[in-house]
């Protein structure tokens, strides 16, 4: 597809209408039924199109997916709705009324600012997909606060806006892309375009170092349902603060710049901290909160002797401990009649299907083994989850 305005058409709308939800089995079947009375060219975008939403609908929720429009492209690169979501109540929350997204893709963090009822400017170069979003702010009813432009940004003036954000293209002709500089635009200047704002928030790669966070940003990790999704840079909110941010939610865990906590034998029980939380380097504070430490220096579980509620953690009691040792382990499973086993590792290089194929579990049991380090050595924790309710 590179026009969108035939899918805009009532013709347009009405195949979008009726080939909604349809199978990948059936597509052949109802595309050779359309085309006897539309265009093939306009049976083929309408049908990609549906293909779009329906791979759109984890990220937008099937309500708003079905009424939005796609690019493979913007699919794959747009925020999820929660992420956007909280991003734009911590814009709101900071009196931002208006922004300037730089970057804007399908819309996706367009639409969320506009819901939460911040005026927009949302630029994107590329013509499809600036068409996209704005056919997207129009289908949600969003039109009245965001004004699309196709423009590149770095020539767009942000003057009067209360805040700048941009979302760099990560991906270069090759995958993805990891040195910031090679963004689009590169890094260095969407700080300088937000700092030249009352306030700023640059999203970029969950892996960034620590070490090229500005020192006048605060850096925020983001995950949703324990999967980390993305970084931000904030300016003018808190300049050297660090925080990890659990979605949904939000929990908020903020760094206290505490030192690495310390090694110690391991416990009644281990913690598995969020991915948020150890992309932010804050293993720390939580080690703190459980009045816990390391297995080891280099890994990031934290173990303890008690049992705490934390969110920033998934707790498991650990019922025995092995030298890495495939026979020990698969006899130490049958013991228990251990069928259902969980695999989770950290600094092994261990392929926990191949470990599952060798052990062979079998049983009624469930068990969850940890393939780490404890001390230096290669070491085996099983246990299972402990139960423990989540403050609220
Ligand atoms: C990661 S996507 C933005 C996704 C968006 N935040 C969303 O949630 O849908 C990056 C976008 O930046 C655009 N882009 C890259 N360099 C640009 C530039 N110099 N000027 C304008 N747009 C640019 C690309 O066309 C792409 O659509």
């Amino acid at each position: 597809m590179n026009d969108l305005a035939p899918l805009l058409t009532p013709e347009g709308r009405a195949l979008l209408d009726a080939v909604r939800g349809t199978a990948p089995a059936d597509e052949l079947a109802v595309a050779t039924r359309l085309r006897r009375e539309h265009p093939a060219e306009l049976v083929s975008a309408a049908l990609g199109q549906a293909r779009l939403r329906q791979r759109a609908a984890a990220k937008f929720g099937a309500g708003d997916a079905e009424r939005m429009f796609f690019t493979p492209n913007g699919v794959e690169q747009s925020t999820r709705a929660s992420v956007a979501a909280h991003r734009a109540e911590r814009m709101k929350a900071l009196g931002v009324a208006s922004v300037a997204d730089l970057c804007c893709g399908i819309g996706g963090d367009a639409i969320a600012l506009a819901r939460a009822g911040i005026r927009v400017l949302a630029v994107d170069r590329d013509p499809l997909t600036a068409a996209v979003a704005r056919a997207n702010a129009e289908a949600l009813g969003l039109a009245a606060l965001i004004e699309v432009r196709e423009a590149d940004v770095t020539e767009v003036d942000t003057g009067g806006y209360d805040a700048v954000f941009v979302d760099p293209a990560r991906r270069g002709g090759r995958g993805r892309i990891f040195d910031p500089e090679a963004y689009s635009p590169p890094l260095s200047w969407a700080v300088g375009a937000a700092l030249r704002a009352p306030h700023g928030a640059l999203k970029v790669a969950p892996g960034i170092p620590h070490e090229i966070v500005p020192a006048g940003a605060e850096a925020e990790w983001i995950s949703d349902g324990g999967d980390v999704k993305e970084a931000v840079l904030w300016f003018g909110t808190e300049p050297g603060a660090v925080r990890a941010t659990l979605l949904p939610g939000p929990r908020t865990l903020l760094g206290a710049g505490l030192p690495d906590p310390r090694v110690r034998p391991v416990g009644r029980y281990l913690y598995e901290p969020d991915g948020a939380v150890i992309r932010a380097h804050l293993v720390a504070e939580v080690a703190r909160d459980l009045d816990g430490g390391l297995v080891d220096e280099t890994i990031a579980y934290v173990t303890a002797d008690t049992l705490r509620p934390t969110p920033y953690a998934t707790a498991y009691e650990i019922t025995d401990r092995l030298p890495f040792n495939v026979k020990k382990l698969k006899a130490l499973l049958r013991e228990r009649g251990v069928g259902i086993l969980t695999v989770k590792k950290r600094g092994s290089a261990v392929e926990p299907e191949e470990l599952r194929r060798k052990v062979k579990p079998q049983g009624p049991n469930a068990a969850t083994v940890f393939l780490t380090r404890v001390a230096g050595a290669p070491t085996m924790l099983v246990g299972h989850p402990a139960l423990v309710g989540h403050p609220a």
